[in-house]
């Protein structure tokens, strides 16, 4: 079955082989879609296949790559979002009350809120999503959080690494040899990759490359929340050990930048924790300017980032964060594809899987543009539609 998109306003391709700037825009576009993936893109009104969408002139960008997400979880931490706002800091510690929330919630109550989230990044134009454990902490709940996210994505990461559980207070170190150990053996087989929190608070420089090795011995790949709520040595850690991407970089000094431009490491920005948490915002033009790969991620997670809404750190990206809207969207859509090592995703050009976002506008401005508006008409997973906007396409 092939499925062409017709009278598209404006085609982000994300090759810019294939049409203007960087983001390869062809104007007044169609797009064939066969076997879930994208076999032809070409002019408006050329292309056939056996079902045909007419876009009307509206944008047709690559869907979103949600490359940090903390999906399932239970619970409601509103009250300490609430504080905040009112003055209170931030606490790495609240993490604690989302496990006993957690592990509380039945295999089939997470499932659902789970189902929920991913379907309200599809209504927001995601259509690839990482999605962590962390809030298991023990061997049984992190196997049964990776095990449950393996359901949804194959880009799953093990983050036994999230906090020390209180049951190890003060035995930081034997709670890491667990998590290296026999939390990782079971975690593994339902993972793509292994996560540590790299903060005062959580695990120091020598505790997260331990994790960390360990997880690449067992072919798993790397990556790390790093420089979150103050200067640390996350980013050096995550470049030393070849990780695939450091994520949230709020606080960088001239030597990390240089490290990860110097480097294969994507720099993962997640402004919305920062909202959320009253950080500064990461400075992404200096990493754009000293020649790091940026990605925008939306870190949903009950404590520091209650959203799944890339648009919105699209917004906070080109507002408060120095990218262009060009920059933001290529951050959000190929910068994502690549801090999980996808060829597959984040571009919309021959081979490439057909992962689709249309938008109720004729151009990928309005995303930044059109603030807190809800721009996504219609969403394409592998060439089929998984959500549709009342009037849509
Ligand atoms: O990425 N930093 C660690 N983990 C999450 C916060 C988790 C929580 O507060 O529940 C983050 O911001």
């Amino acid at each position: 079955m092939s499925l062409v998109i017709d009278r598209i306003g404006e085609l982000v391709t994300n090759d810019p082989s294939l049409g203007s700037g960087p983001l390869g825009i062809v104007n007044q576009a169609a797009l064939v879609i066969e076997d879930g993936k994208i076999s032809a893109i070409g002019h408006e009104g050329t292309l056939s296949a056996d079902e045909r969408i007419d876009a009307d002139g509206r944008a047709v960008l690559p869907g979103f790559v949600d490359s940090h997400t903390h999906l399932v979880f239970a619970g409601d931490r509103a009250a300490e979002f609430v504080a905040r706002m009112a003055g209170e800091p931030y606490r790495a510690g609240g993490i604690a009350d989302t496990v006993e929330a957690t592990k509380n919630a039945d295999d089939d109550t997470l499932r659902r809120l789970l189902g929920r989230r991913v379907a309200q990044a599809h209504a927001q134009g995601t259509t690839h999503l990482e999605v962590k454990s962390g809030y298991g902490l023990s061997v049984v709940e992190e196997e049964r959080l990776v095990r449950l996210a393996a359901e949804i994505t194959a880009d799953v990461t093990f983050l036994g690494a999230h906090l020390v559980p209180p049951d190890y207070s003060g035995r930081a170190d034997d709670y890491v040899s667990l998590v290296s150990g026999p939390m990782l053996d079971a975690c593994a087989p339902h993972s793509r990759w292994i996560d540590v929190f790299c903060e005062t608070g959580a695990f120091d420089a020598d505790q997260s490359r331990q994790v960390l090795t360990a997880g690449i011995a067992a072919g798993l790949g790397a990556r790390i929340h790093a420089n979150q709520l103050g200067p640390g040595p996350g980013v050096q850690v995550a470049v030393e050990v070849g990780a695939a991407s450091a994520d949230h970089c709020t606080h960088l000094t001239d030597a990390d930048v240089a490290a990860l431009a110097g480097s294969e490491t994507v720099a993962t920005l997640l402004p919305a924790a920062d909202y959320s948490t009253r950080q500064p915002y990461p400075d992404a033009r200096r990493l754009v300017d000293a020649g790091a790969t940026v990605a925008l991620a939306s870190n949903c997670n009950p404590g520091s980032s209650h959203t799944v809404s890339v648009p919105f750190c699209l917004g906070l990206a080109v507002r408060e964060m120095g990218l262009t809207a060009t920059e933001a969207i290529a951050a959000a859509t190929l910068g994502g594809a690549k801090a999980l090592g996808r060829t597959d995703v984040g571009r919309l050009t021959p081979g490439s899987r057909a992962d689709v976002q249309i938008l109720d506008a004729p151009s990928h401005a309005h995303l930044i543009y059109q603030p807190g508006m809800h721009l996504t008409a219609a969403t394409l997973v592998g060439g089929q539609i998984t959500h549709r906007s009342p009037g849509g396409p």
